[in-house]
């Protein structure tokens, strides 16, 4: 099949763009989606109370190109609205699971560099949710591309192992998993968690809500390959598309604005940068557990 339709920024709803969009087609969907009620003034706001059958078409045209084994990562946070957490975020994730979405995973972002603030009833929030839904519960995964070094905790907890450690602890609660800490003796690279430090800053100054290069990054490592198809449909100033395009993935970017579209071409003709490296903290590592499902 011809594949012109790849490597593209494309103006438009993405909703719409996508129906010229083969069936299983992309290997990876990265996205942050405008939130609800946000940023009325640069790109249009959804009210809360909407957001969920707003958001239902768009998902399904991206449930109808994305292959079996493929993933969808959604960046959001649901917003405060009278006091309290809005819960349109939970309303999406039943209703995703209603259309046929399995609710696999959920990544936090813990935004580093998040600045102080003082307010009456909360503390700052510095953190995101990255909802990762799939077709199947047998997708593509390449766990390697994103270990961790180590870190110190190794010299302390691995240099007093008890009885326990050194053979499978089995869980108390009786969950069927468990660890066998001893497992990890010599080892420099360790899997991470599922929370991802990473500050905000982004080379990327023109739009109000572009990722930092990281964090596209980081997930295209895990979920695809060279050649593989990463879209992004709410793509703003183009960072899933560029940072696809220094991985050697292919990629389609759609965003409605027009002054993002533009910016999103423009950054994309100066890809030559080199690859960047890969954050890595060396903070908070913990085993986690292992064990099957
Ligand atoms: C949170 S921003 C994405 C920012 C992006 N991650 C970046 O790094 O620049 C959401 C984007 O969705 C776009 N958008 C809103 N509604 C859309 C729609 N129906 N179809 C496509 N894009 C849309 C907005 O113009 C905005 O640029």
């Amino acid at each position: 099949m011809a594949s012109d339709y790849l490597d593209r920024i494309y103006l438009g709803d993405c909703e719409q763009v996508l129906k010229e969009v083969p069936d299983n087609s992309v290997d990876l969907i990265f996205t942050s989606p405008p939130y609800a009620d946000q940023r009325r003034s640069t790109y249009g706001g959804v009210k809360p109370s909407e957001y969920v059958d707003w958001f239902m078409p768009k998902a399904a045209q991206f449930q109808r190109v994305l292959k079996p084994t493929g993933t969808f990562v959604l960046n959001i946070k649901e917003r405060v609205v009278n006091g309290e957490r809005h819960t349109y975020v939970i309303e999406l994730i039943l209703k995703m699971r209603q259309e046929g979405w399995l609710w696999t995973e959920e990544f936090m972002w813990h935004k580093k560099n998040s600045y102080p603030g003082k307010w009456p009833n909360r503390f700052r929030d510095s953190w995101e949710r990255l909802l990762q839904f799939n077709l199947q519960r047998k997708f593509n995964m390449y766990q390697e591309t994103v270990m961790v070094p180590v870190g110190d905790w190794a010299k302390n907890r691995l240099g007093n192992l008890s009885e326990t450690d050194k053979t499978r602890d089995e869980s108390k609660v009786g969950s069927g998993f468990g660890k066998n800490i001893s497992n990890w003796l010599g080892r420099d690279k360790v899997y991470p968690t599922n929370v991802i430090h990473m500050a905000t800053e982004c080379s990327n100054r023109n739009h109000s809500a572009a990722f930092p290069e990281q964090l596209p990054e980081w997930f295209i490592r895990l979920f695809t390959l060279e050649d593989d198809v990463v879209l992004d449909p709410f793509v703003g100033s183009g960072t899933t598309a560029v940072v696809a395009k220094i991985m050697k993935r292919r990629f389609i970017g759609i965003d409605s604005n027009e002054e993002y579209f533009e910016l999103a071409k423009d950054r994309l003709k100066a890809v030559q940068v080199p690859l960047f490296q890969l954050a890595e903290p060396s903070e908070d590592y913990d085993l986690g557990e292992s064990g099957t499902e």
